[in-house]
């Protein structure tokens, strides 16, 4: 699954060396990192003029707080290829103006514009952290984190308590209006949420399920993720 994203990335990046790419954090995409970074070691693929949009950040943590996310890019892909820091983006979720965040963030996204996303999925069905609910026309906003979602990510936390209540996010249209998509699901654990969205039913409670709207997205999952789904004959095996 990790050998397969990194693909789409190393491909993008050769076929347009000023992409925009749009990252994810999680456990999920870190071995897609992995792949890239050895792929930029053995083969010299260049991010000198790449730039990079996250999709989101907790609100209260500082960029050096190993439990944010610009500290997760860094170390698991920035500090390891040769982008430049002043192209990685990601919001700033100790901002005084959270509202002036977004927007500036949302104008960012514009005027880049992202040419392939990154995507994990979330149990809930959330991507980025737009969680069940949230309307499909969102750009980038604070979002209130559900309760599933803090216990989800208290495995980076000491505790549950110290996992934020609130996070910066790309909305769902902010999403939607990348190029082009890439899904990515592991582990038996979001076996449920493949499931749902394999069901190809669009409901709002059900966030991952607006990215039938958008006209090029991949879903890479692996075996464990998939074990609920029925209609695999729509699915290409690698
Ligand atoms: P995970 O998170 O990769 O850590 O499972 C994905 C998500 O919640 O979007």
């Amino acid at each position: 699954m990790s050998h397969l994203a990194a693909k789409f990335l190393i491909k993008q990046v050769l076929h347009k060396p000023s992409s925009v790419l749009g990252l994810a954090t999680g456990s999920t995409p870190t071995g897609t990192y992995e792949n890239v970074i050895e792929d930029h070691r053995k083969n010299q693929t260049s991010y000198e003029q790449v730039q990079t949009v996250n999709l989101d950040e907790y609100v209260g943590l500082t960029p050096t707080d190993p439990t944010s996310y610009r500290y997760f890019m860094e170390n698991n892909l920035f500090q390891h290829i040769d982008i430049k820091a002043k192209n990685t983006h990601i919001p700033n979720g100790k901002a005084n103006d959270l509202q002036a965040e977004c927007s500036r963030y949302e104008q960012l996204l514009r005027e880049l514009g992202v040419d392939i996303q990154l995507l994990g999925i979330g149990r809930n069905g959330h991507i980025g952290f737009n969680e069940p609910g949230t309307s499909f026309q969102t750009k980038t906003h604070v979002i209130e984190l559900a309760e599933s979602t803090r216990k989800a990510n208290a495995r980076f936390f000491d505790s549950l308590e110290q996992v934020p209540n609130s996070a910066i996010t790309m909305g769902i249209d902010s999403i939607l209006q990348s190029k082009e998509i890439i899904l990515l699901a592991s582990g038996k654990n979001k076996a449920n949420a493949i499931k749902q969205l394999a069901s190809e039913q669009i409901d709002k409670f059900f966030p991952a399920s607006a990215l039938h709207q958008h006209p090029n997205v991949t879903v890479i999952a692996d075996r464990e993720a998939l074990t609920f789904c029925d209609n695999t004959e729509k699915l290409q095996t690698v």
